[in-house]
């Protein structure tokens, strides 16, 4: 580091050099510096003393915090970024996604006046969460998505009595959901899923508080946990006014409560990957207001559902439990609201209604491994929005079909296709699939763009997006094909987070294992290559905090951002006015030259760094493998150097190519071992960041399924992304690849659960 990079960064608080200040080289250098700083001490001092004083603790505890912090002793006078004042106190501090590392000092507690915190995004952000909150009375909303808290959730968060937004999703909590937050009267919005909480759901007991007294909440997301126990009775009343409740993925286990039937508001409820069982409460059906409704892969048993006056139902999935043999029940011909029915190993016989398919939003039918005998009617007034029909293992032995039903129908697995040509496009497992939605870059030409940079779909020039993956848990549609639903987005997107227009940029949507929408977000600043901080941490905001609200159809959402590269994190300096306006010209030129040295020795460091930053996504994968030659491993997929693919591949040449779509080629390679595959190479401007390239790496590794071609390892080095499959001869890789962005094809995957 340079004496002059170190100052501009952190100039010392008090006059003096702090312990992080670098060693001087030169005293002309010391001299500089102390004149630098001197300089910034001159402040308004607007700022309550206490408060500056907790601001500058909690800088000291992080590092990336914004290159403003520390540039004024007057974070409220000569704003530090982030940090909002009323009355020369701070009550707002918005850092999200600013890359920030360390923990969160207890000195927080002095910010007595703050009202909102949001540290979301911030995955480098460690350690406990210090009991201490529990002192900022005022807070209403605090969100920590997406850092890598650990330890207990503490019990004093219930003594933030106006808080009303509470986001701990994806975190590394451990312990329990503390039966203190019951007293947060004001909660509207709980959010813990997708930690590792354990124990069980807290209720009221002995004037102890619990969860049954959050009258004002509307989400209890807990999912993704390792919650533990039943669903108490009690949890539930007829004075909530709970929208969403999504448990799924825990070990929930006894039966559903019934007075789950109480809470009229419910449209979203997702128990499913639990081990729930007993019957479900036949009061369900009281639900009125239900658009999701999953029960799938329980251990459910009794009568099948009866669904019947839930007539806001879109998508229901009951897959996968123990329910009693039967026909299917009256609601399937009812329900006209539905988008997607999903009931595989259901115990069903008979006929299915032709009605079903008729409803006027149906886009999806899966009715996979269940009894349907005799002949499958799909009736003449099929549905323009039906996608997939699929019977697979059922016990159909003949087929009426609409010539006018060009979809997905499969009906493999029935005796229907005993004695058929094994081409009858009904008895194959591989059909025609349009490709998922991807925002257009036709306007654009075939412009390349360096790797860690995206091409704006608006201004088509090359740019450092602020990305990050949606999750909508309990979307009501399923089509992932429908450009006017995703355009909505874009649109809606680009005014609610005050970007241009046309700056949203949308790909690769599917459904996941887990029933979830997932959808990747890349958000181009308006001006330049680069957002900066203010821009970054209010987006952020907008999106921990659900400031944005998607079109209605695809229901909650949670967004998980990537870090943003931001041009000044690794130091590069760039001059502050006040510096050069008070020194002399031998000064200046001083400067220049030690600027010089230091831009050249960060440029280099910097570029260091990337490289590491680029393997770095795939350290946590075990180093070990003869074939890999210490390569990065993961079970079931292998690392390829470029030179092994490019060989198998004659050099990509043509003669092996055997497909091609927006995301790149597909060429056929010969291992060395012999085996044949088919290599996925991203072009330019598909390629992902590195954390989502591993993200699809390990995704791809877990799925295991016979419709799917089986990846066999993937390549990621200079600046090559390729993805390696199991060459399939009969149908077209591009199909099977699709195929993963299916829901339907997906059902009855072996992957494992989601952790
Ligand atoms: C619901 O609220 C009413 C009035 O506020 C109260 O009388 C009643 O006891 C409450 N019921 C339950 C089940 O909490
Ligand atoms: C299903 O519920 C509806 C409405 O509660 C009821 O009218 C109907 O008889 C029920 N059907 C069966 C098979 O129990
Ligand atoms: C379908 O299966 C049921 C139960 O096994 C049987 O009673 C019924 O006759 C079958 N229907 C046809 C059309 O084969
Ligand atoms: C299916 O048929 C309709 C017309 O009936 C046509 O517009 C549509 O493009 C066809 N879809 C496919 C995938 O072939
Ligand atoms: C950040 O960018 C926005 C929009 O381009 C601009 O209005 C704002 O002044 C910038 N803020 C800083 C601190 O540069």
């Amino acid at each position: 580091m340079t004496p002059f990079e170190a100052t501009h960064r952190r100039p010392a608080s008090k006059g003096v050099l702090t312990p992080s200040s670098p060693r001087c080289c030169m005293g002309t250098g010391l001299l500089l510096l102390l004149v630098f700083v001197a300089g910034l001490r001159v402040s308004h001092g607007t700022t309550d003393p206490t408060d500056a004083a907790a601001l500058r603790s909690l800088m000291d505890a992080w590092k990336n915090t914004p290159p403003s912090w520390g540039q004024s002793d007057d974070p409220c006078g000569t704003p530090w970024e982030g940090v909002r004042c009323r009355n020369s106190r701070v009550t707002v501090m918005t850092l999200s996604t600013m890359g920030l590392k360390g923990t969160l000092s207890g000195d927080i507690a002095q910010l007595s006046e703050l009202e909102s915190l949001d540290l979301s995004y911030n995955n480098e952000l460690r350690g406990q969460l210090t009991e201490n909150i529990g002192n900022l009375k005022k807070l209403t909303t605090l969100s920590l998505a997406g850092c890598s808290f650990s330890g207990k959730i503490p019990d004093e968060i219930g003594d933030l009595e106006k808080l009303s937004f509470l986001a701990l999703n994806s975190n590394k909590f451990t312990g329990t959901i503390p039966a203190s937050l019951g007293t947060l009267s004001k909660l509207y919005w709980l959010d813990v899923a997708d930690n590792q909480l354990t124990g069980p759901i807290p209720i009221s007991n002995n004037g102890a508080p619990g969860l049954d007294q959050l009258l004002n909440t509307k989400h209890f997301h807990f999912n993704k946990n390792q919650l533990l126990g039943p669903i108490p009775e009690q949890l539930f009343s007829s004075n909530m006014t709970l929208i969403h409740i999504l448990f799924h993925g825990n070990q929930l286990t006894g039966e559903i409560p019934a007075s789950i039937g109480l809470v009229k508001s419910l449209q979203v409820l997702r128990l499913d990957r639990n081990f729930l069982k007993g019957s479900v409460p036949s009061n369900i059906n009281s639900l009125t207001n239900i658009n999701e409704l999953n029960l799938a892969n329980n251990q459910l048993s009794g009568p099948m559902p009866n669904l019947t006056g839930m007539n806001s139902l879109n998508h229901v999935d009951l897959s996968n439990n123990k329910f009693d043999s039967s026909e299917s029940p009256a609601w399937f011909s009812q329900i006209e609201s539905l988008t997607a029915l999903v009931i595989q190993s259901g115990r069903l016989y008979g006929q299915v209604p032709e009605k079903l398919f008729s409803f006027p939003q149906i886009q999806e039918v899966i009715l996979d491994d269940n009894k349907f005998n005799g002949t499958l009617a799909m009736g003449n007034s099929i549905s323009q929005q039906l996608q997939i029909v699929s019977f697979k293992n059922n016990a159909l032995d003949s087929v009426t079909l609409q010539p006018r039903y060009n979809m997905t129908l499969i009906l493999a697995g029935n005796p229907v296709c005993n004695n058929q040509p094994s081409d009858t496009t009904y008895c194959s497992l591989q059909q025609k699939q349009s490709l998922p939605y991807s925002t257009s870059l036709a306007n654009c030409g075939p412009k390349q763009c360096p790797p860690d940079q995206s091409l704006s779909p608006s201004k088509c020039n090359c740019a450092y997006p602020y990305e990050g993956v949606m999750f909508f848990v309990g979307p009501r549609i399923r089509d992932v094909t429908d450009s006017t639903l995703f355009q909505e987005m874009e649109r809606t997107m680009s005014i609610k987070l005050g970007l241009e227009p046309g700056s949203v940029f949308l790909e690769n949507p599917f459904f996941s294992g887990d029933s979830y929408l997932q959808l990747q977000v890349k958000l181009f600043p308006s001006d330049g290559r680069y957002f900066n901080r203010s821009e970054i941490l209010r987006i952020g905001f907008d999106l921990s905090n659900q400031i944005y609200r998607p079109p209605e159809s695809f229901g909650p959402y949670n967004f998980i951002a990537s870090p943003y590269p931001f041009p000044d994190v690794e130091g590069r300096p760039s001059m502050s006015p006040g510096l050069i306006t008070g020194i002399s010209v031998g000064c200046a030129l001083l400067v220049l030259g030690l600027v010089g040295a230091g831009v050249y020795a960060l440029r280099q460091k910097k570029r260091a760094q990337r490289a590491m930053e680029l393997s770095k996504p795939f350290a946590s994968w075990t180093r070990s493998g003869e074939d890999s030659g210490g390569a990065p491993q993961l079970k079931g997929a292998r690392w390829f150097s470029f030179d092994e693919l490019k060989k198998s591949t004659d050099n990509f040449s043509e003669t092996n190519q055997i497909g091609s779509g927006g995301y790149g080629k597909v060429s056929r390679g010969l291992l060395s071992s012999g085996q044949l595959v088919a290599i996925k190479r991203a072009q330019e401007g598909s390629k992902q960041g590195a954390l989502e390239f591993k993200t699809e790496v390990e995704l791809l590794s877990r799925v295991h399924h016979k419709n799917l071609v089986t990846l066999v390892g993937f390549c990621f080095e200079q600046e090559e992304q390729m993805l390696v499959y199991e060459f399939m001869p009969n149908g077209t890789l591009r199909e099977s690849l699709s195929g993963l962005s299916r829901s339907g094809v997906l059902h009855d995957t072996t992957a494992d659960r989601e952790e």
